[in-house]
């Protein structure tokens, strides 16, 4: 049997690991048997050298068998999870979710927290007061037969060996490869077990992917990962080089996405695009229709009011009481702001998204590390957005924090 010293000499150089030796070394890894130096010489080399699209297929397979993969077969082909890959001010599951479900997808899904610049569904949608993201799979699969939708925490027990890989590739420098972030994503995706999956890649300052080539590639490899576990799968290429929409931090995008879903839609044309984009994707895929089809059915669902309507029968479901984000009496608000004012005339040409998520995690709307309290209404109102003008002394964003110590940082 080959030893982990020489897969690691093996990739190295540029050689091609075989199925046998992948699922090994996760099995190893994940059982505490090769400790984490050698592991991290190896996802370095991977870094490096990349893989073929057969090692990344064994990898994410690996992976997915490391834990319980969720039986969503009693809804047949109608099951639709969407994801990600991460970026600011994305609150699109908000609104997706409910907006698929009244296309007839069957939407069982299951999201993170956030860590560094980078929001989380669950942090966003714990602003809801009574909102409960644990739940049993007996409770998560009867809420989607029910009503077509469940949002829940991640199950620890999905992608074990994911999990174990990724917090050593934060802290080793080997997040940023492709092979190593697409089978990362799809094994999770894979083992929660719905039929279709809609890849949300974002590209610019903001995502992981910073141009359109790398996104293309990182896309590319995700959608041929999951065709080789015979899912229906696509990916959209969506803008991150600024927020998406105009607020960022948990409790003010849980407002934006509940606005949004009431029909407001002041200009916020990125956030209507890609969440109107991916709940008709999920339903081009689900009922085998045009993607123009589906688009105009997500609109119709959206301008009706009745993806809102199936938004309250979630939010009712899973226990959330909204009336803070649609009463004006009970609306909270952070109690110390602070406004970014432009200092002269002329155009707004560039915002650096990671920059803005980065202080918005400073003000309290993020963890820098996985134990630390979040401040659910710290975060960043964006009034300008790219292309817009602006005059002197006008404001371009506004800063909010329970704590007004952390305007310095
Ligand atoms: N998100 C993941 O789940 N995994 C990665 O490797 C990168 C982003």
């Amino acid at each position: 049997m080959t030893r982990i010293y020489d897969v690691i000499k093996k990739k190295r150089d540029g050689g091609t690991l075989s199925e046998g030796e992948i699922r090994r070394i996760v099995a190893d890894y994940t059982n505490d048997i090769i400790p984490d130096y050698q592991m991290s010489a190896l996802l370095m080399a991977i870094c490096i050298c990349g893989m073929s699209s057969e090692e990344t297929y064994y990898l994410t397979d690996a992976m997915v068998r490391s834990g319980d993969i969720i039986d969503l077969s009693c809804f047949g082909t109608r099951s639709a999870d969407k994801h990600s890959t991460g970026g600011v001010g994305d609150k699109t599951t908000m609104i997706v979710a409910p907006l698929a479900a009244e296309l007839g997808c069957r939407v069982a899904k299951m999201s993170g927290r956030g860590l560094g610049h980078t929001g989380g569904t669950i942090d966003k949608l714990e602003s809801i007061p009574g909102y409960r993201t644990m739940m049993t799979s007996a409770q998560f699969l009867d809420q989607v037969t029910e009503i077509g939708v469940c949002v829940m925490g991640a199950n620890a027990s999905i992608a074990p060996a994911d999990k174990k890989i990724y917090a050593l590739r934060d802290v080793t420098g080997t997040v940023e490869s492709i092979p190593l972030i697409a089978s990362s994503i799809m094994s999770k995706k894979i083992a929660a077990g719905s039929d279709t999956i809609v890849l949300d890649v974002t590209v610019g300052s903001g995502a992981f992917m910073k141009d359109l080539p790398s996104a293309r590639l990182l896309a590319r490899t995700m959608v041929d990962i999951g065709k080789a576990f015979g899912k229906r799968v696509s990916a959209v290429l969506t803008d991150m080089d600024q927020p998406l929409g105009r607020q960022i931090g948990n409790a003010s995008e849980m407002q934006e996405a509940i606005d949004f879903l009431r029909g407001r839609d002041d200009g916020l044309s990125d956030l209507r695009q890609v969440s109107l984009t991916l709940a008709a994707q999920m339903a081009a895929n689900v009922h085998r229709i045009s993607a123009d089809e589906a688009f105009a059915r997500a609109e119709h669902a959206w301008r009706s009011g009745a993806a809102y309507e199936r938004f309250l029968t979630w939010m009712h479901a899973q226990g959330g009481d909204i009336s803070v984000f649609t009463d004006p009496n009970k609306q909270l608000h952070a109690p110390h702001t602070r406004d970014i004012i432009a200092d002269e005339d002329g155009y707004l040409q560039k915002v650096d998204a990671e920059k803005i998520g980065g202080a918005a995690m400073l003000l309290g709307a993020g963890r820098q590390t996985k134990d630390d309290a979040i401040d659910l209404l710290a975060g960043i109102c964006m009034h300008k957005k790219v292309g817009m003008s602006v005059k002197r002394g006008d404001v371009l964003a506004t800063m909010q924090t329970s704590d007004p110590t952390r305007f310095a940082a």
